[in-house]
């Protein structure tokens, strides 16, 4: 389950090439995408293979899995600003076939439930992308949230709101509430590729490895899915213990 790179760049080549291999055999793939440092580089990796060869774009559809309440899509710390500089524009895909949570709606309960249900009318996804926050969450569903959960508003920790704010010029300015997918809509898709990098994320990932599958700790839910993939550079697998990772 736990899979191992000899550094970050080889890691991120390896899930750009199976992404890129994922849309050319399956063009009409449902993708579900994450933010976050993590996955620049695999984003920046899956633009450059593209330029080189292209892939036909036309049919694929994108769900992200969550997004700030409360900024506009032109904030520079919105995910869906997030997602247009990383990848979208460089993609050249259109807005039809992206989709985030609109954090700017009056009705935020409405937004979530026909997020859920637009993913289910699109046929489900085909391939979850996640990173991980450092206590554990998956896409924005902190500690405590139900494992049965559907899109919904989340009231952020002051851990991830910490964690998060070294995007954002002062701490007052970091949301306190997000959408996010829910636990049940992640672990509907059908692939499921979790992905942790760097030091600070040596801790979590040995608290996942050891953990039960537990509400506390969100991301222990993927422990019951059938096709699950944990990615992880040296550094976030330094303190899981070495029989049981498998080296790529
Ligand atoms: C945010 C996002 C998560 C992401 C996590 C880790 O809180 N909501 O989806 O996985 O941060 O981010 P990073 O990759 O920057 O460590």
């Amino acid at each position: 389950m736990f899979y191992v790179f000899p550094d970050t760049n080889s890691l991120a080549q390896y899930l750009a090439e199976q992404l890129y291999q994922r849309i050319s055999s399956q063009p009409n793939i449902r993708l579900g995408l994450a933010t976050g440092s993590t996955m620049e580089p695999v984003y920046a990796q899956l633009l450059r293979m593209n330029q080189q060869q292209h892939l036909n774009l036309e049919q694929i559809i994108t769900f992200n899995l969550d997004e700030y309440v409360g900024l506009e899509p032109s904030h520079p710390q919105s995910y869906s600003f997030y997602m247009q500089q990383q990848l979208f524009s460089g993609l050249g895909l259109n807005s039809s076939q992206v989709n985030l949570p609109c954090g700017m709606t009056a009705n935020l309960a409405a937004e979530c439930v026909e997020y859920s249900n637009k993913i289910k009318s699109a046929g489900g996804l085909d391939f979850q992308l996640l990173g991980i926050g450092t206590n554990g969450h998956i896409g924005f569903n902190e500690p405590g949230t139900s494992f049965d959960s559907r899109t919904h508003v989340v009231e952020l920790s002051e851990n991830t709101r910490l964690d998060n704010g070294r995007f954002f010029s002062d701490m007052a300015e970091v949301p306190t509430h997000a959408i996010t997918m829910g636990i049940l809509d992640i672990l509907e898709a059908k692939e499921v590729v979790l992905v942790a990098t760097g030091a600070h994320k040596a801790q979590v990932m040995a608290d996942l490895f050891h953990s039960a599958i537990d509400e506390q700790m969100p991301a222990s839910a993927l422990k019951t899915h059938k096709n699950l993939r944990i990615y992880v550079d040296p550094q976030a697998a330094s303190l899981i213990p070495s029989a049981a990772l498998q080296a790529i």
